[in-house]
């Protein structure tokens, strides 16, 4: 069996929404000690809804690959379900990771919840 799955390879190659949002809303940046892995996540909310989401991932495939997944997971959704994505519900729309990379996926997972909480925050400090 192949190692990786074709999503996998496909989403690592071609990532989807890579790349800066100038007037994000909610921007959320998480590391992984142990490999030295970075990704950063963008999120363009209104209306409760992210309208725009795009990362940048210094590290492996797998987490090149989780994150495109990732954005194209949250996209168009409403913050209230965007808070409920956990890194098995990426990986399981990546059709697997190998044990030893789910890791990775949990990366999308906390740049994502990362990016909320500071849209959160930043909501917070303008209704004062
Ligand atoms: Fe660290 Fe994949 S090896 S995120």
């Amino acid at each position: 069996m192949a190692l990786y799955s074709e999503k996998v390879m496909d989403h690592f190659r071609n990532p989807r929404n890579v790349g800066v949002i100038e007037d994000a809303n909610g921007i959320g940046e998480v590391g992984n000690a142990k490999c030295g892995d970075i990704m950063k996540m963008y999120l363009k909310i209104e209306d409760d809804i992210v309208q725009d989401v795009k990362f940048e991932t210094f590290g492996c495939g797998s987490a090149i690959a989780s994150s495109s997944m990732a954005t194209e997971l949250i996209k168009g959704k409403p913050v209230s379900e965007v808070a409920q994505l956990t890194n098995k519900a990426v990986a399981e729309a990546l059709d697997g990771l190998p044990a030893y990379k789910m890791h990775c996926s949990v990366l999308a997972e906390e740049a994502i919840q990362s990016a909320l909480a500071d849209y959160y925050s930043k909501k917070e400090a303008t209704a004062e």
